[in-house]
């Protein structure tokens, strides 16, 4: 274990404490029954209109983290929005308000208006929040590639660092300290991806950024977050080993890291779960730390036929994933990228059905009605165990 590291014991003692002081205090009056018909967010007349039947509710009953992501402008200027993720949620994520390109309007100035609406609201609603991300490859505000160069890079790097993770100092469950930083395609033995911040700084830059983040913050639990290190395919288990090496390289150098986040954007059409994503949960419990599903999502790009089909399938993906994850000690945390298929990036211009259709990646369908997913996700949930904090 890191010198700067925490045991084991202490970080599920902080969870713990941190779950009970949320406490119950926020009455949750939006209540779902069995998926028996259309039902509004605000509706409480559902089969099972008792105040327990929400995700928020399932979650802090047994000292879990259930949230989402979540997009500023729509929790200040959409009530039903606002109301949904207050309801359902105990911890949330900006999807983009904490990433360089929204916090950098230019190299002088830091903009935190998005970020800051959505750690107040979360301290209105008695939630907790993840920071994504103090250090990625994308997102990076338009004067990025003309001002940053090898001489400054870390400079820029380092003063982000202790600006953004400084501010929210305290106020926050885990940060992202770096996004994606793995790709074996990029033919590198470490398994780096050459990214702006390794062509500028090299490798030393993931070190520079956890330590500087550790200093910012004391409290936030600092995470490595990737994607498509979740199935059994060749590709996806070398990514997973690779992210595995650098974990324990950044282990044995003393770069404090506490938790990995699992992104899990996954495909209703794939065959779930593999055994070698348990095996990594297992190692990293060994290794002293945390797994995080951050960015959970399945899209049904790739399944024809009815509406109804399509939901099944994305269910099915939800249930058998998180009932897997949510069973390992070291996976107290789970959130989905986004609540409602109202607003999900992949309805945004990078993906496309062949149909033209929307896809259902979510636990809320666009009119805010449960989807099958969201009883999955609560299914889920139900399998750890009942704990009484006191
Ligand atoms: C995505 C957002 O959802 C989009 O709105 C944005 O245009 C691009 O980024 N992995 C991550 C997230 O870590 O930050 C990404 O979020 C989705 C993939």
């Amino acid at each position: 274990m890191a010198a700067e590291g925490r045991s084991r014991r202490d970080f599920l003692r902080r969870t713990a404490v941190t779950v009970a002081a949320g406490g119950l205090a926020t009455v949750l009056p939006v209540a779902y029954g069995e998926p028996n018909g259309k039902r509004k967010a605000g509706d409480a007349a559902g089969v099972d209109a008792s105040e327990s039947a929400s995700l928020r509710a399932h979650a802090q009953a047994r000292g879990l983290l259930v949230g989402c992501a979540v997009i500023p402008e729509k929790l200040t200027g959409e009530p039903e929005y606002a109301s949904l993720v207050a309801h359902q949620a105990n911890i949330l994520v900006p999807e983009n308000a904490m990433k360089w390109a929204a916090l950098r309007p230019a190299p002088d100035r830091f903009d935190f208006g998005g970020a800051d609406t959505i750690v107040q609201f979360a301290r209105a609603h008695k939630q907790r929040v993840r920071g994504h991300n103090l250090c990625w490859h994308e997102a990076l505000p338009a004067w990025f590639a003309s001002t940053v160069t090898k001489e400054n890079a870390a400079e820029f790097l380092t003063k982000h660092i202790e600006t953004v993770a400084g501010r929210y100092a305290g106020k926050l469950q885990a940060w992202d300290v770096v996004n994606e930083a793995i790709d074996p395609k990029s033919g590198r033995p470490d398994g780096l991806r050459k990214s702006p911040w390794l062509e500028m700084i090299g490798p030393e830059y993931i070190d520079l950024a956890f330590r500087t983040a550790r200093k910012a913050d004391g409290t936030a639990l600092l995470t490595y977050n990737d994607y498509g290190i979740e199935l059994d395919s060749p590709d996806q288990t070398a990514k997973r080993e690779a992210v595995m090496a650098l974990v324990r390289r950044m282990q044995a150098s003393g770069t404090p890291i506490d938790a990995v986040g699992v992104q899990s954007h996954l495909d209703a059409s794939t065959k779930l779960p593999g055994a070698g994503l348990q095996q990594f949960v297992r190692e990293l419990a060994k290794m002293g730390l945390q797994v995080f599903v951050t960015e959970m999502d399945v899209n049904d790009r790739k399944i024809t036929g009815t509406v109804e089909g399509r939901d099944q399938a994305v269910a099915e993906v939800y249930r058998n994933y998180l009932s897997m994850m949510l069973l390992e000690p070291n996976i107290n945390v789970a959130l989905t990228w986004g609540i409602s298929d109202r607003y999900t990036w992949l309805n945004g211009p990078k993906y496309r059905r062949a149909d033209g259709q929307p896809e259902r990646p979510l636990p809320f369908n666009a009119d805010y009605n449960p989807t099958p997913a969201f009883f999955a996700v609560r299914t889920a949930i139900d399998k750890r165990q009942l704990r009484i904090w006191h």
